[in-house]
């Protein structure tokens, strides 16, 4: 296969200005999530639709929302690859949104002002320090530069693709469900759909992933009184909204870790022997990952019975996100407020229906309502669960190209994290191959989000010789 050598061996050799050209893109703070950044989102998309553009393929940027309430644009694609291509039509997802980057004093450098920093010893490798740097600019950028590498060294793009990058994964893909209904049919053309959004055990041990968990994100705010209140006049002789709201909380878990919410485990799927064998041969290390998030191996805490990758990766939790009420300020200041709110988000697994278990949620909440307060509830949407075949051939071929690239065969994971559009697609009868270069350590939607350049390099030979393998299918 002199070809595919031809453009591995391009690749290589152009490495920097791919790391070049991903900086361009990580300066862009498009946090989809706030409005002030509303235009920063959109350029963002733009960079993609130009870099596309440079290596011939027709790519522009699509509305979605309505007039009133537009959304950030899709970047879309369609090129029929070469005249003699006759493997597989491709839908490549990714996603050019960011995540917030506060806390800003927690980052050692300007979160949009990227930097290359040198390996560690016995820590991290040379890598990009920036906010979208691994979630999911880097990964995205890999994939473009596969294509530039075919581009340029063979004169075109082999591969029939279908490009969907969207602008608002971040903030729950609110836009892209009408987006998809209303591109269904040319959607469903393709065979598959190519995702890198996910993580590998390391760099030496390439992944893919046949799972996301689903999410069920909500917002509850207790109101007590019309008005904050002096807690010596008013303790002990009215509600106090965050005390009620802390103790309702607080019995959203048993002493097991199990969530109380009744109904909560419909759908939630026994695991099997084999597969928890299978996951266990894994050698995930618990106490090594903990180590590195500055823990010790007392705090393996979770749900009873299971072990930290099955808790991860085959069961729902329960988390809250936020919680606020009262003085915030420095000093003291003896008030009972008038509300109290929290941030309470569930991920789920298997056959969980978000919907219904915010429902649930929420009626579980209304029977707990403290004498003389009121709840208002906001429901921020999710995804579902969905977990993906795994002897599908495109996972195959996707599963040869790692090992071309990495010289070891991918591990099969599971990932705990959320990608609403796998099941969204599963729902349309369209399979994803979920092909990730992220690390555990990689700080992803935290303070000093990196993407380490041995992965970007990785994951960008992968999908060169991915596209080497679907020709020749
Ligand atoms: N890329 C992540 C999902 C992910 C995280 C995969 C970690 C593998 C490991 C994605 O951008 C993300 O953060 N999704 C959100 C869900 C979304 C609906 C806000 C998440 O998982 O919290
Ligand atoms: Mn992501
Ligand atoms: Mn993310």
């Amino acid at each position: 296969m002199p070809t595919a050598t031809n453009v591995a061996d391009h690749l290589s050799s152009n490495l920097d200005a791919g790391v070049q050209r991903l900086i361009d893109w990580l300066r862009i703070p498009s946090v989809g999530t706030d409005p002030k950044h509303a235009q920063d989102t959109r350029d963002a998309g733009q960079w993609a639709v130009d870099r596309l553009r440079e290596i011939g393929i027709d790519a522009e940027l699509r509305e979605t929302g309505t007039k009133d309430k537009p959304g950030a644009p899709i970047v879309w694609a369609e090129h029929a690859g070469s005249a003699d291509y006759t493997g597989p039509h491709v839908l490549f997802y990714g996603h050019y949104d960011v995540q917030p980057a506060d806390p800003i004093d927690l980052w050692e450098s300007a979160p949009f002002e990227p930097v290359i920093k040198p390996a560690v010893a016995g820590g991290p490798g040379e890598r990009v320090v920036a906010r979208g740097a691994s979630d999911d600019k880097g990964q995205v950028a890999m994939f473009l530069e596969a294509l530039r590498a075919w581009k340029e060294s063979t004169g075109e793009v082999p591969v029939k693709l279908t490009i969907l990058i969207e602008g608002e994964e971040e903030s729950g893909s609110v836009n892209l469900e009408n987006f998809i209904r209303d591109n269904a049919e040319t959607l469903k053309k393709a065979d598959f759909c190519l995702i890198s959004d996910t993580g590998m055990p390391g760099v030496e041990q390439p992944a893919i992933t046949y799972g996301v968990r689903g999410l069920a994100y909500t917002e509850a705010i207790l109101h007590a009184g019309d008005q904050d209140l002096h807690s010596g006049m008013w303790g002990g002789r009215c509600p106090n909204p965050i005390s009620e709201l802390s103790k309702i909380l607080a019995q959203l878990w048993d002493e097991n870790y199990h969530v109380t919410i009744p109904g909560f485990y419909e759908g939630v799927a026994e695991l099997s022997p084999e597969m928890r064998a299978q996951w266990e041969a894994l050698g995930f290390d618990q106490p090594a990952a903990l180590k590195k998030i500055g823990l010790g191996p007392e705090a393996d805490v979770g749900e009873a019975g299971f072990s930290a990758v099955e808790r991860e990766w085959a069961r729902p939790t329960a988390e809250i996100n936020g919680i606020w009420g009262g003085y915030q300020g420095a000093g003291a200041k003896t008030v009972i407020p008038s509300y109290a709110g929290a941030k309470v988000s569930f991920r789920l697994v298997d056959d969980q229906d978000p919907k219904k278990v915010t429902q649930r949620f929420f009626a579980w909440l209304e029977e707990r309502t403290p004498p003389g307060c009121r709840w208002e509830f906001d429901d921020h949407g999710g995804g579902p669960p969905a977990t993906t075949r795994t002897d599908s051939p495109y996972l195959q071929a996707a599963s040869r190209a790692l090992e071309r690239a990495a010289g070891t065969s991918p591990a099969l994971i599971k990932t705990g994290g959320s990608i609403p559009v796998v099941g969204l697609f599963k729902a349309m009868g369209l399979e994803t191959v979920l092909m990730g270069f992220g690390l555990d350590d990689d700080r992803v939607h935290s303070p000093n989000e990196k993407f380490e350049l041995a992965c970007f390099a990785l994951g960008a030979r992968s999908h060169a010789l991915l596209i080497d393998e679907l020709m020749q299918m």
